[in-house]
């Protein structure tokens, strides 16, 4: 991950095999089945910088030669919080590689024409502001939505928040460190600009609809 112009808090995912895989995501010929499972692998891929920082602890075990003191997970509490519906698509992929971590719903969505967003369900694991927070979502257009449901967790006490996206705008990315500026944001590309509609300039298209095959 290289610096970049908006701060330290902000990493951009730079891996050929994510720019490889975004590329066919943005294709506007690519068939729902291979953009679910894209965007579940590129999940995958970006957890793993994502959890880079985990704590580590040690413990001792019996290898065929000898017993031998290894790094393990410290065990920390983790929760993957996709706001819905396009979030979705990403909970396989963190899962994949963070099993244990519980998941907490936030239901989303933006007026087409404000752009506003909207919350329209919220369920959490009870012990949830004791975790380390994982919002997911594949895209950061005004920042509205994410803005949002940063919020939100801040309401129910959590304090250790991280944003995943796929794909971010400029726009959308400044929202978030300006109001937001301990939060750490991992993304897979950041785009363009947003055009008058709101939509990520190139972006991949509204990522719900192709997740779901619902236009
Ligand atoms: C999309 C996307 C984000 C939001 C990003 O969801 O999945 O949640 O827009 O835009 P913003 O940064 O301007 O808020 P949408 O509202 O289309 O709902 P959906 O997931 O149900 O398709
Ligand atoms: N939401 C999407 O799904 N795509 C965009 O480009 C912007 C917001």
């Amino acid at each position: 991950m290289k610096a970049n112009e908006f701060g330290e808090h902000v990493h951009i995912v730079d891996h050929p095999l994510v720019a490889h895989k975004l590329t066919i995501l943005r294709d506007k010929n690519t068939s729902v089945k291979d953009f679910r499972e894209l965007v579940s692998e590129i999940g995958m891929l970006i957890t793993y910088e994502a959890t880079r920082d985990l704590p580590m602890t040690t413990k001792l075990v019996e290898t065929p030669i000898c017993e031998a003191v290894e790094p393990t997970l410290a065990g920390k509490k983790i929760a993957v919080v996709p706001i819905l519906r396009a979030g979705l698509g990403l909970v396989d992929g963190v899962l994949r590689m963070v099993p244990s971590a519980r998941v907490g719903h936030i239901g989303m969505f933006r007026d087409e024409e404000t752009l506003e967003p909207h919350t329209y369900f919220c369920k959490m694991p009870k012990d949830i502001a004791e975790r380390e927070i994982m919002i997911v979502d594949p895209m950061l257009a005004t920042g509205g939505s994410a803005d949002a449901a940063i919020s939100e967790m801040k309401r129910r006490g959590c304090r250790n928040i991280k944003l995943m996206v796929l794909v971010a705008a400029p726009d959308g990315i400044r929202l978030i460190t300006k109001n937001h500026p301990e939060v750490e944001i991992y993304c897979g590309a950041v785009d363009d600009h947003l055009n008058e509609h709101g939509y990520i300039v190139p972006g991949l298209g509204d990522a719900g609809d192709r997740i779901f095959g619902t236009k």
